[in-house]
């Protein structure tokens, strides 16, 4: 079994909410075929947070959209499996993966606006999920309605529930979204940057309720995130993707203690020195920008911009544990490996 698999298929069983097998996506294009995600594996367990953090265009929306196949292009070719209650979501009918959808997993966005119909209310867009999936009167579907807009946190909700969306402010808006989403009690709960529009004491205050609501709820949840202060407190585990690709992934506390990657130590501002027990707070900035999908760079996609590539960084590094690290943390960077490697020799084992 390959090692990057290891990891998962340990944790398969019945404390598995989802399981994502090397998700790969190309798109044609009139230059040729771009690879947008490649071979990205990880389980979330029933009530588990994860993180997905990347720069812009790393491939996290592609990779969460894809799970739940919410895009429709025919030059897109999306393979792998995304295991859901013994499903394969990627070979499953669309009728059965429409009942799915936003039923037993549900997605919120960034622009709450994207869920939105403007000439709706607020009532309307709950109802319509709770009568979607439950057989609900409309009198239930509105009663209902006004209980979720209250656990959301919205005040007045007996009014707000006959608001449009442009009468709501940003944040209000993504509560009600929220509320849409918890309307079906969903197993797994997919947010896209669900925080990035907003100004910091709201975007405290979602992250919060997401929170709040998977203790209550008990629904995983999915976060995506260029930003990983964002979730750093809130996930328990973390991938980092880089040009499509996931460079380093774990439980939170492990990547944040001992990130391996050249990428992930730069996203978290800090290196660690070799040979330290504890990292030091140095500040690094990452020169240059990721390569687009179609810019094709050989071996490692950082290596043009790491301060520490070398020879063996022509090939692209598996994702895998490393010695000294706990066995769920994975990276895929030649450098330490080979330093481990010589330290062997050196000491002549
Ligand atoms: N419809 C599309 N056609 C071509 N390329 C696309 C399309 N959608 C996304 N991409 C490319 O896929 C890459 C990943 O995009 P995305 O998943 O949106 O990144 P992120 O969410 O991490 O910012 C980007 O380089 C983007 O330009
Ligand atoms: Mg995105």
């Amino acid at each position: 079994m390959p090692d990057t698999m290891q990891a998962t298929a340990r944790a398969v069983g019945a404390d598995v909410a989802l399981r994502v097998e090397s998700l790969t996506i190309d798109i044609r294009t009139k230059s040729g075929v771009a690879h947008i995600v490649q071979d990205v594996s990880f389980t979330v367990a029933k009530g588990e947070f994860v993180g997905i953090v990347g720069e812009s265009g790393s491939g996290k929306s592609m990779t969460l959209m894809n799970l739940l196949r919410l895009i429709d292009n025919p030059n897109l070719n999306v393979s792998g499996h995304v295991w859901f209650d013994g499903e394969d979501l990627l070979a499953l009918p669309a009728k059965r993966l429409r009942e799915i959808r936003g039923g037993k997993i549900a997605m919120i966005f960034q622009d709450a606006m994207t869920a939105l119909t403007p000439v709706y209310t607020v009532g309307w867009h709950i109802a319509e999920q709770l009568r979607a999936h439950r057989a609900l009167s409309r009198r239930a579907a509105r009663e209902r309605a006004i209980e979720l807009l209250t656990e959301v946190g919205i005040p007045s909700p007996e009014l707000r529930v006959d608001s449009f969306p442009h009468e709501l402010s940003g944040g209000m808006r993504q509560r009600a979204v929220i509320a849409m989403a918890l309307a079906c009690d969903p197993k797994v709960l997919l947010a896209d940057e669900p925080t990035t529009a907003l100004d910091v004491t709201t975007q405290a205050q979602i992250l919060d309720l997401i929170r709040r609501l998977r203790t209550v709820h008990g629904s995983a949840v999915v976060f995506v995130t260029h930003d990983i202060g964002v979730i750093s407190d809130s996930a328990d585990s973390i991938l980092v993707m880089y040009a499509g690709r996931v460079v380093e992934q774990g439980r939170t506390v492990d990547v944040l203690a001992a990130p391996q990657h050249p990428y992930t130590q730069g996203l978290l501002g800090s290196i660690p020195t070799p040979g330290a027990s504890r990292l030091t707070s140095q500040l690094v900035s990452i020169d240059g920008s990721a390569p687009t999908p179609s810019e094709q760079v050989v071996g490692c996609a950082f290596r043009p911009r790491c301060a520490y590539a070398f020879d063996k960084c022509f090939t692209v590094p598996a994702l895998r544990p490393r010695e000294g690290q706990a066995d769920d943390h994975l990276d895929a960077c030649w450098l330490q490996r080979q330093a481990q490697m010589d330290l062997r020799i050196e000491a002549g084992s």
